[in-house]
């Protein structure tokens, strides 16, 4: 009896110790994650106005300045990387800042724009993902 209540206290330590080593993993990697999540949105509000042809630049400058205020955290929230990661990153927020000055005025330069950012974001994935 008293054996098996140490196995049991044992299991339960454990159990105890490997949710909290998990959940601190998961902690640490909220920030990126989110940064990466909110980049996705964005990138996917575009894509629903330019196929349902609602291009206005008024109204893509805004998901533009959300990329770009965005992208500001990714080389903050992956401290650990090489500086080309922060490089790329730099250039991601420019690029995404100067389609939100300059927002795309019709369907035919939003695709452009579009396919540029969606090359930025596959580029890095490809290099450090
Ligand atoms: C400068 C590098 C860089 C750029 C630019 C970049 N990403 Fe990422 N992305 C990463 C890295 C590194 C990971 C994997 C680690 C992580 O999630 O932090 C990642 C992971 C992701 C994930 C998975 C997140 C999760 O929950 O696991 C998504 C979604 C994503 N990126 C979307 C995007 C989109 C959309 C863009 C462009 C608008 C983009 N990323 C631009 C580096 C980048």
């Amino acid at each position: 009896m008293r054996a098996l209540l140490i196995l049991l206290a044992g299991l339960l330590i454990g159990a105890l110790v490997a949710f909290s080593a998990a959940n601190s993993l998961h902690q640490r990697n909220a920030w990126p994650r989110g940064v990466m999540n909110t980049l996705q949105h964005h990138l996917g509000e575009l894509r629903r106005l330019q196929r349902s042809n609602d291009c206005a630049a008024a109204r893509s400058a805004v998901h533009f300045r959300r990329l770009a205020e965005t992208a500001a955290d990714i080389a903050p929230s992956h401290p650990d990387q090489p500086p080309d990661f922060a490089e790329q990153a730099r250039r991601f927020v420019e690029t995404s800042g100067r389609h939100a000055a300059e927002a795309p005025v019709d369907c035919r330069a939003l695709d452009q724009a579009l396919q540029q950012t969606g090359e930025a974001c596959q580029a890095c994935h490809r290099d450090y993902r």
